[in-house]
C-alpha cells in the first residue's frame, strides 16, 4: 500500500513522476504528492483525493530534474492534505516519500518535538524529515545524515528523500518493495515495474538495507554502512501496453477479457505430452514432503482452497490457513512441511508474515506469485510464478485464474513425488483439457449474458453465491468480487451450509448465484431449489443443457469440460456480472473505495 517514485533524469522529472503515480495508484489512492528540487529550494506539492487532482494542483508546473512522488493509502491520520507525502522538516529543507510503517516513531517524535521541532500531520513518516534534518548538522555529509536517521528507525519501509541543495535522491528499503529502473542516464526508483515501464523495462530488485543514492551521471548502491554491493540488473519482460486500459473503460474489464491470454501465459510449456512439466520442480523435488499448506489472503485464499481440495483428492494432507492467522493456527509444522505462499502481488504483510514464520519453524516455502523478484519470491525456497502480466484493477481477475491453474498443475507434480499421494484418476482429463481452457474462456467472454442479469437483479437486498466441491471457493470469490466493486452485500456459502442458518436471510430480493461445475451436481441443485421455494430468484452457472438450467430463473451458460476448469468458467461469468453490476451502480470500478491491491500492513 502507498506508492512511491523517485526520477532524475535530463529533464524536468514532473513528467515521469506523474506517470508513475498514476501508473501505481492501484497501491492507494487517498492523496497524492511530489517534491522537486531545482536550485531554489525542496518544492512541494500535494492534495488529498487522487492523482488527477494532483494534475490541477499542477497546473503551473514546477521545474526540477530530481524528484520524489508518493500516493497514499492512510494508516496514520486521516486522508487529508497535511497528511499527504512528501513529508518536510520544520523548515522545509528536506523532503520525505515513504511506503510502510514506522513502529517507533511516537519516541521519535517526542524526542524530536523536545528538541523543537515543528510537526503538522498525523504520520508517522513525518518523524524521517525531521530526523534526517537533526542529524544533517552533525554529519560530514547529507547522506550521512540520511543514513543516521535511517538507523534510528524501526518498522517497514521503502523511503525516498530529498535535501535542499543536493541533486540527488537519497533510498532505502526495510520489508516494503523498492525497485530500481535504468535508462540510459535516467534513474527510477519506485515501489513497483509499472510505476516507469513505459520508460524502461531494465531493473535492479532492492535488498534490504539497500541505500541507494541517484544523480544526475551516477547510481550507487551500498549497504547501511557505506560499503559497496553489487546488485544483478533484470530485464522485465512485461509490454508496456499491458499498462495501459487499451480499449476497454476499466482495468479490471481489460483484464477479464486477458485471461484467454494470461491463462495460455501460465500454462505455456507447462503441460507436455499429457504431463505437468514445471522446470521450477523436477521430479523428486517434493519426495521429503508429508503435509503441505497454503497461506494467503482474499482472492488469493480462495485460489488456495483450489489448491487444498485438488491436493486432497490427490491423497495428500493438505491445509489452507489464512495468512492472517496463520502465526496462531498454523498447526505442527516441520521439516517436512511444505508451505506455499499464494500471493499475487508477492508484497502482502500477512503473508510475508506466515512465510517467515514457516521458514522459522523449518519448512519449505514455495511462492506462487505473479511478480518476478517480489519479497514473497525472494523470502520462500523457491518461486512459481503466474505469468499472467501486471494486474493494475484493484479487484484481482486474471490472477485468480493464473493462480488457480498455476495450482492444479503444481499439485499434481506434488501428488506424483509424495509416497501417500495417488494420482486421481481424472489427472488424465484434466490435463488433457488444460490447453483447451482459454478457447472456453474466449466462449464465455464472446457469448456471456451477465450484463443483462446483473441489470435484470440490480437493487437487491444481498446476494448470495453458492458451490460446492471446487464450486465453493469460487462461490466465495463470486462474493468478494461483487461486494468489492459494488459496495452492496454478498455472502458466498458452501451449498449444503444454506440450510443450516442462512436460509433464514433468504427472500424474493436475494438472488443466488448456483456454480455448477460437474461434481455432486444434484445436491447443489436441491440447495438451490431449497432457496427458491421460499422466492429466492436462482441464477444457474452452468452448462447447456444442465437440468440446473431448467429449474433456475437465469442461466449464465459455461462450456462443458473438466470439473477443475468449469469453475474458472464460472468465475469469469461470476467477475463479468460484478463488473457490470458496478458499472449499473456507477462505482470506480478500478479503486474502489478504502481498498488498495497491495496491502503492505497487518
Ligand atoms: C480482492 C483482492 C485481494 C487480494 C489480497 C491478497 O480482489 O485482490 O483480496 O487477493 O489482498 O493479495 P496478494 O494476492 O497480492 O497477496
Amino acid at each position: 500500500m502507498c506508492g512511491i517514485i523517485a526520477h532524475v533524469g535530463d529533464g524536468n522529472a514532473i513528467g515521469p513522476l506523474i506517470e508513475g503515480l498514476e501508473n501505481l495508484e492501484y497501491r492507494g489512492y487517498d492523496s497524492a504528492g511530489v517534491a522537486v528540487q531545482n536550485g531554489s529550494g525542496v518544492k512541494v506539492h500535494k492534495c488529498s483525493g487522487q492523482v488527477s487532482e494532483l494534475k490541477e494542483e499542477l497546473r503551473a508546473t514546477p521545474k526540477g530534474n530530481v524528484g520524489i512522488g508518493h500516493t497514499r493509502w492512510s494508516t496514520h491520520g486521516p486522508p487529508t492534505d497535511e497528511n499527504a507525502h512528501p513529508h518536510t522538516d520544520t523548515a522545509g529543507d528536506v523532503a520525505v516519500v515513504h511506503n510502510g510503517i514506522i513502529e517507533n516513531y511516537e519516541r521519535l517524535r517526542r524526542d524530536l518535538e523536545a528538541k523543537g521541532h515543528e510537526f503538522t500531520s498525523d504520520t508517522d513518516t513525518e518523524v524521517i524529515p525531521h530526523l534526517i534534518d537533526h542529524h544533517l548538522g552533525s554529519s560530514t555529509s547529507p547522506e550521512a545524515a540520511f543514513r543516521r536517521a535511517v538507523s534510528d528507525l524501526d518498522g517497514t519501509y521503502a523511503i525516498a528523500a530529498l535535501v535542499d541543495g543536493e541533486e540527488a535522491v537519497y533510498a532505502t528499503r526495510q520489508g516494503s518493495p523498492l525497485v530500481l529502473g535504468l535508462e540510459d542516464e535516467k534513474w527510477y526508483l519506485a515501489s513497483d515495474v509499472p510505476a516507469f515501464l513505459e520508460h524502461t523495462n531494465e531493473v535492479v530488485y532492492l535488498e534490504d538495507e539497500d541505500v541507494v543514492v541517484l544523480e544526475p551521471h551516477e547510481v550507487t548502491i551500498t549497504d547501511l554502512d557505506g560499503r559497496q554491493v553489487e546488485r544483478a540488473a533484470d530485464t522485465v519482460d512485461w509490454d508496456p501496453e499491458e499498462t495501459s486500459k487499451g480499449k476497454y473503460d476499466h482495468y479490471m474489464l481489460k483484464e477479464i477479457h486477458n485471461q484467454p491470454t494470461s491463462l495460455s501465459n501460465t500454462i505455456e510449456g507447462r503441460v507436455q505430452d499429457g504431463e505437468v512439466a514445471l522446470e521450477e520442480f523436477p521430479d523428486g523435488t517434493f519426495a521429503d514432503v508429508r503435509n503441505v499448506q497454503f497461506v494467503a489472503c482474499g482472492t488469493s485464499y480462495h485460489a488456495a482452497l483450489c489448491g487444498e481440495q485438488l491436493l486432497k483428492e490427490a491423497g495428500v494432507p493438505a491445509q489452507v490457513v489464512r495468512a492472517s492467522e496463520y502465526v496462531s493456527t498454523s498447526g505442527p509444522v516441520s521439516e517436512e512441511t511444505l508451505v506455499i505462499a499464494v500471493t499475487q502481488s508477492g508484497e502482502t504483510a500477512d503473508t510475508l508474515g506466515a512465510v517467515r514464520a514457516a521458514n522459522a519453524a523449518g519448512a519449505t516455502t514455495i511462492a506462487v506469485t505473479n511478480v518476478v523478484g517480489s519479497t514473497a519470491a525472494r523470502e520462500t525456497d523457491r518461486a512459481l510464478y503466474l505469468r499472467a502480466g501486471p494486474e493494475i484493477g484493484v479487484a484481482a481477475t486474471k490472477t485468480f485464474s493464473s493462480q488457480s491453474v498455476a495450482l492444479a498443475l503444481l499439485t499434481q507434480r506434488i501428488a506424483a513425488d509424495i509416497p501417500v499421494g495417488t494420482v486421481p484418476e481424472s489427472t488424465e482429463s484434466l490435463l488433457n483439457t488444460a490447453e483447451r481452457l482459454p478457447d472456453d474462456i474466449e466462449t464465455v467472454l464472446e457469448t456471456s449474458d451477465s450484463d443483462r442479469i446483473a441489470a435484470k437483479y440490480g437493487g437487491s437486498d444481498s446476494y448470495f453465491f453458492i458451490g460446492r466441491d471446487l464450486g465453493y471457493p469460487v462461490a466465495l470469490e463470486g462474493a468478494l468480487k461483487f461486494k468489492e466493486i459494488t459496495y452492496e452485500h454478498a455472502e458466498g456459502f458452501a451449498a449444503g451450509e444454506l440450510k443450516h442458518g442462512p436460509l433464514a436471510l433468504v427472500t424474493p430480493r436475494t438472488p443466488i448465484f448456483a456454480v455448477f461445475t460437474g461434481e455432486d451436481d444434484e445436491k447443489t441443485l436441491t440447495n438451490a431449489k431449497e432457496a427458491r421455494t421460499r422466492g429466492a430468484p436462482i441464477v444457474a452457472v452452468a452448462p447447456e443443457g444442465h437440468p440446473a438450467v431448467q429449474a433456475a430463473d437465469a442461466h449464465l451458460e459455461i462450456p462443458d469440460t473438466h470439473p477443475t476448469w468449469a469453475s474458472l468458467l464460472a468465475n469469469v461469468q461470476l467477475q463479468l456480472v460484478s463488473y457490470h453490476a458496478a458499472s449499473h451502480l456507477d462505482r470506480p470500478i478500478d479503486k474502489p473505495r478504502n481498498l488498495a491491491k497491495s496491502v503492505t500492513v497487518e
